[in-house]
């Protein structure tokens, strides 16, 4: 672990209209969060501005499920990284829904966790072998080139302060034929990635670089994932769109890191 704040980060996907997403924030406006515990939620993009409005006065951050590597142009139907300026804090790059539905690129990561930079906005760079990869035995060539491709256009301080999420696609809630990773499997895989920026930066950054688990991870099995799973947090998708579940999963991380 990196010694950093623990991190726990909501990803309601493509869920929730704008006034629902507003509802559903409002109601962790009044809950306490822990100072020492980031947290993070990643509404759709139509509704970051009105979220970020009702959490302006949480400690909450907004978190943007995606955005185009371009600042401006013609590109049709897509939100920039400056866009997203003074909304969002952070930035998903390359979750395993992107990469997979739509085809997005390691190439597209590369550009995109540049361009988050370089709006001020921290990119969440996700990383996962689908099934078939892993049956293959090549987890940890996927691992190895969506790390050293993502990370390619950064400097030593962007790769410092940038968050990489561990999240196997096979998983993942929404993965048909779905499987439970375990958190042995998670603390091996967090080795491997330390290990992978270790080798494209430096044993120190490798160390300092926040690393979160995601992957179907609700209250039941949260304090196994970070107590003994090597992370820094989590990333949580269909248990975040519980407000009970999440802010479980919340107090679970406060527990833990005693
Ligand atoms: P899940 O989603 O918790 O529903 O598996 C996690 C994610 O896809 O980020």
């Amino acid at each position: 672990m990196s010694g950093h704040k623990k991190i726990i980060i909501g990803n309601w996907k493509m869920n929730f209209m704008v006034k629902q997403a507003v509802a559903f924030a409002t109601k962790f406006v009044s809950k306490s969060i822990p100072e020492d515990i980031s947290v993070g939620v990643a509404p759709n993009t139509l509704a970051l501005n009105e979220v970020s409005g009702a959490l302006s006065k949480s400690p909450i951050k907004i978190v943007s499920q995606n955005a185009y590597y371009e600042d401006e142009g013609a590109f049709t139907g897509e939100v920039s990284m400056p866009m997203l300026r003074g909304l969002a804090d952070l930035v998903l790059v390359g979750h395993s829904e992107r990469r997979h539905i739509l085809r997005e690129s390691n190439d597209y990561t590369r550009e995109k966790c540049a361009a988050a930079f370089r709006s001020g906005i921290v990119p969440v760079l996700c990383v996962g072998e689908t099934l078939v990869e892993r049956q293959n035995y090549h987890t940890n060539q996927v691992l190895n080139d969506q790390l050293s491709v993502g990370l390619a256009d950064l400097t030593a301080e962007e790769v410092s302060k940038m968050i990489i999420a561990y999240e196997p696609v096979w998983a993942i809630s929404t993965t048909l034929d779905r499987r439970d990773a375990t958190a042995h499997d998670s603390q091996e895989m967090v080795i491997f990635i330390r290990k992978v920026i270790s080798s494209i930066t430096s044993p120190l950054l490798a160390k300092k670089i926040r690393v979160l688990y995601g992957g179907s991870v609700n209250d039941r099995d949260a304090g196994e994932f970070l107590t003994k799973g090597g992370v820094d947090g989590l990333l949580v998708g269909k248990a975040s769109l519980d407000s009970k579940k999440f802010l479980k999963i919340i107090d679970i991380c406060e527990v833990s890191k005693n």
